[in-house]
């Protein structure tokens, strides 16, 4: 027997009990006489002690223990003399009798400990060594905690687990997909799913009313902190459910989850917000609500006084960040290059202190008096010793800048916890978007979403108006999930494709397998799909999901662990019918 116990579990109710245990070498510690060794497993630490007096060969053999050796250890637990409140078996120590090394380990290229000197790069070639740390450790055991409790949830409410191909034909979540070329039909491509979209609504054809998975889904797309290539989804679909039903089962899932896996409860019912409303406070679709700083439309208050900026831009935005009317020039300075880089892409950033004194100060001053200013205050809520920002430009992009601009002033200010959570439905997006470079309209979500009722007679009109029943759930400015009601009816569906710019024999080609479907008795459905890993990134109080994710791909999409992607070799290429030619 390798172990009695593990090293996460004696305590003083076991003193005197002889006991086994198996585990790796944190370190080894000399004190006189005296070597101790922290043997670590997955479920904790224990301390081993040996001793000369005891007996010399056993504590010179433990004086050569290397970091990270797997070792088994029989003998005798004590109650420690200088005892260890941090570790819960901190207070006793085992007399060791025995030591078997099971095996030696190479030294380690960093140190596994909660803090490490272990790069990003580093720690992600030797991924698995990471995780030897409790720091991953915990996220992963996050991550499962989260799985089972989902399965134990949608369960609970006759939702089915059942699984879909990875080996499929293009999908319509709208980025890239990852293709697999196919030996037994040479020339021909599968494609990885970027979400088992279609399969969950033919699955509502066939019946199967409640249906979820928790599945990989792959996206060829740029990455970024909360985005992998491949990502793992709760997929989930309904029938017979209009949007408030799905709301409802999802909130109540949520908020399982929350109290299941971190204790947090949620009271009362989730807010909700419309994407227009969402996209003129705060500037995105996925707001941040933990804080105000919401955005105020200045233009009533700026224009026609002379300073050409603001009265050339489509919308003049304010915010107020309380009581940083004390920053320094050089603390301004720096907000503005923040605000400068391509990744922000603003062309400046005005401010105006409200001074204690009630005085106000501006990089406009030269334009705007005193008593245009206090105009600014009045709108925008400023009060005396707050600082007011205001961006101006074009709607969408300044927008978009000025919502860089609040999440990063929430970050300068605190006021972004990571152990508060804010959930938020954001509703009503538009159905359709307009793509300048293509000069044709997109679908928002994907094509299956339906429009809104009183919005249909739109779509033949004014298509960008089109409200679609289609929602997310936002939390701390991240998008946890997002789904939609689905249209089911072949009419609705052809026209929607129409106006996506498919020809019917380009929908038949892409799309005829499900709206063959339809024809045989589609019933109304809808569902939503949550980002697993951005769930427990977010439950962690992380922005990266990186961590939570066992063995992740890094910013250019390599495993350096494996080191993949990878050529392969000719043979291979030939068997597949395929000629690599890199230009
Ligand atoms: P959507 O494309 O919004 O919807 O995806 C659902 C959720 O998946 C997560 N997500 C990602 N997480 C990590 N890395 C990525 N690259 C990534 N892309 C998406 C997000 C997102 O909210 N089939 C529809 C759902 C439906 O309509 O039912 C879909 O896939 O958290």
């Amino acid at each position: 027997m390798y172990r009695t116990h593990t090293c996460g579990e004696l305590r003083l109710s076991d003193v005197g009990n002889q006991v086994t245990l198996s585990g790796w070498v944190q370190r080894t510690r000399e004190m006189g006489g005296m070597t101790f060794v922290d043997l670590r497993d997955r479920y904790g630490i224990t301390q081993l002690a040996f001793s000369t007096e005891d007996n010399e060969e056993l504590n010179q053999k433990a004086r050569k223990l290397g970091r990270e050796f797997v070792i088994q250890v029989k003998g005798k637990v004590i109650e420690r003399s200088s005892k260890n409140n941090i570790i819960p078996t901190g207070e006793v120590e085992i007399i060791v009798s025995e030591l078997n090394i099971l095996n030696s380990a190479k030294t380690p290229p960093f140190t596994i400990e909660n803090e490490t000197d272990g790069g990003d790069e580093l720690r992600m070639k030797y991924r698995y060594l990471d995780i030897r740390r409790k720091a991953i450790l915990d996220k992963l055991r996050l991550r499962n905690k989260v799985s089972l409790e989902t399965r134990k949830y949608l369960d609970g409410v006759d939702f089915m687990d059942i699984e879909t191909p990875y080996l499929i034909k293009s999908t319509p979540e709208g980025a890239r997909d990852f293709v697999v070329p196919s030996r037994m039909n040479q020339g021909e491509f599968y494609a990885l799913p970027q979400s088992p979209q279609t399969f969950k609504q033919l699955l509502m054809v066939s019946g199967i009313d409640k249906y979820y998975q928790i599945v990989r889904c792959f996206r060829d797309e740029d990455l970024r902190a909360d985005r992998q290539p491949e990502f793992t989804q709760i997929d989930c679909e309904m029938s017979f459910v209009e949007q408030e039903d799905i709301l409802n089962t999802f909130e109540g899932m949520i908020k399982h989850l929350f109290k299941s896996c971190r204790d947090v409860e949620f009271k009362g019912d989730f807010p909700r917000m419309t994407y227009a409303d969402a996209m003129e406070m705060y500037g995105s679709d996925k707001p941040d609500i933990r804080f105000g700083m919401e955005f105020k439309d200045m233009n009533s208050v700026t224009k026609d006084k002379g300073f050409k900026i603001f009265d050339d831009a489509e919308l003049v935005l304010g915010i107020v960040a309380e009581d940083c009317a004390i920053y320094t020039r050089k603390q301004l300075d720096a907000l503005t290059k923040w605000v400068q880089r391509p990744q922000v892409g603003a062309k400046g950033l005005v401010y105006a202190k409200y001074n204690d004194d009630g005085t106000f100060k501006s990089s406009v001053d030269k334009f705007y008096s005193q008593e245009d200013l206090q105009e600014w205050a009045d709108l925008t809520g400023a009060k005396p010793g707050d600082l007011m920002f205001i961006m101006s430009g074009d709607t969408d992009k300044v927008r978009s800048q000025m919502s860089d601009l609040r999440l990063h002033m929430g970050d300068e200010l605190g006021l972004r916890n990571p152990n508060v959570f804010k959930p938020l439905w954001v509703m009503d997006f538009p159905l359709l978007e307009w793509d300048e470079e293509a000069n044709r309209f997109h679908a928002m979500h994907h094509p299956f979403t339906s429009p809104k009722a009183e919005d249909i007679a739109l779509l033949e009109t004014d298509p960008g108006k089109v409200r679609a029943n289609a929602y997310d759930l936002a939390m701390n400015g991240v998008e946890l999930g997002g789904g939609s009601i689905r249209i089911h009816d072949k009419t609705l569906q052809a026209t929607m494709l129409k106006l996506l710019g498919f020809t019917e024999e380009e929908a038949n080609k892409q799309f005829g397998f499900l709206m063959d479907a339809f024809e045989f008795g589609a019933p109304p459905h809808g569902g939503i799909a949550f980002g697993l890993d951005r769930l427990v990134a977010t439950m962690g109080g992380s922005d990266s999901i990186r961590d939570y994710i066992a063995f992740p791909k890094n910013n250019s999409g390599r495993d350096v662990m494996i080191d993949a992607p990878a050529t392969i070799d000719n043979e291979q290429l030939k068997e597949l019918g395929l000629l690599v030619n890199l230009q």
